[in-house]
């Protein structure tokens, strides 16, 4: 069964979600000491246990509002989250007052070289963690193999999956060096970030399933993409790109048409392309860092999803798939 789908659909083992589960989590929160005996017994070696039963956490529970911990940090720490939060996609739709709670409730822990921050198969995953410094490795182990799937640097974030779907860690994750990572706990990170990351994952991964360009992605990768899109309307005959403008989205047509124009040495206007829902534009800019190369136009009403250009440039899986597909072009 699929993440989103596993979400979605267990809500009657959500409601069993027992008192004293609860009562544990209140007391989530704890010192950078402690925090660092538990990185220290996380390396001691545990059974695996395989991804098998996801079960959804609660969407929203009025009893977390009073339970959050405010952790008093100095005025430059809090402008680093900010500017941490800033890079990740996982925190672009938040308001201004959600941003303020998570600046609030995030605690600074340090892991050293080889601390197992997060250990594939957990099932007691209770923290979201987003890096200040250093590097982490991600690793799953797939049979006797352990596969590097992703590096993780300043403004990544991981551990979400298991907060999402209550489901066991999906990976391994390990500090490659000295790490310093702003963490959140489940009940902050329940309060704050479940609903609008779920509802925001749920409705554009349906649509990124259907898109060919992402056909070979994984669900992870879909997942991802889908946090860092953006919705926006234009109507019939409304330029969405001029070209010869400098360009910093990369548009994936929602529901709609347009129509690709360029204009010619005479001073004529040539159509060199149309686009349907599905299809995508606005990528050679970001790629290539030249201006704009046609005016993309709506033909009737017209819905994108947009990635602004550092997320864009944060998403290997899409640019090595654009790079590869930019061929097709005659610029
Ligand atoms: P979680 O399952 O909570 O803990 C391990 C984390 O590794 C996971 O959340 C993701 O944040 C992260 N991760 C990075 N790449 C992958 C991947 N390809 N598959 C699964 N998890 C990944």
């Amino acid at each position: 069964m699929s993440l989103v789908m596993a979400a979605a659909s267990n809500k009657d083992e959500e409601e069993e979600l027992s008192e004293s589960e609860e009562e544990e989590e209140e007391e989530e929160v704890l010192s950078v000491e402690e925090e660092r005996s538990v990185s220290k017994e996380s390396r001691n070696p545990r059974p695996k246990k395989r991804r098998e039963s996801i079960c959804a956490e609660k969407l929203s529970d009025d009893k977390y509002d009073s339970d959050l911990k405010v952790i008093e940090k100095s005025e430059s720490e809090m402008s680093r989250i900010s500017e941490i939060c800033m890079k990740n996609m996982f925190f672009s739709h938040l308001d201004e007052q959600q941003m303020k709670t998570i600046q609030d409730t995030m605690f600074l822990i340090e892991h050293a070289d080889g601390d197992v921050i997060i250990r594939q198969g957990d099932e007691d995953g209770d923290k979201f963690y987003c890096i200040d410094s250093g590097v982490v490795d991600i690793f799953i182990n797939d049979g006797e193999e352990r596969k590097l799937v992703k590096t993780c640097q300043a403004g990544d974030s991981f551990g979400e999956l298991a907060l999402l779907y209550g489901a066991p860690r999906a990976a391994s994750c390990i500090a490659s060096g000295d790490v310093r990572l702003w963490t959140l706990d489940r009940i902050s990170f329940k309060r704050v970030l479940m609903k609008t990351t779920i509802d925001v994952r749920t409705v554009n991964k349906s649509f990124l399933e259907m898109v060919p360009l992402f056909s070979n992605l994984d669900e992870y990768e879909l997942l991802t993409i889908s946090d860092a899109l953006h919705e926006e309307s234009f109507e019939d005959s409304q330029a969405v790109l001029t070209e010869g403008e400098a360009g910093d989205k990369f548009y994936l047509i929602k529901e709609g048409n347009v129509v690709c124009t360029k204009c010619q040495s005479d001073g004529s206007i040539k159509e060199v392309k149309r686009l349907t829902t599905g299809e995508y534009f606005g990528e050679l800019a970001l790629l290539t860092d030249k201006p704009r190369q046609a005016t993309v136009t709506a033909e009737g009403s017209l819905t994108v999803l947009w990635i602004n250009r550092e997320t864009f440039n944060n998403l290997v899986c899409i640019k090595e798939l654009l790079v590869r597909n930019m061929g097709t072009y005659n610029i």
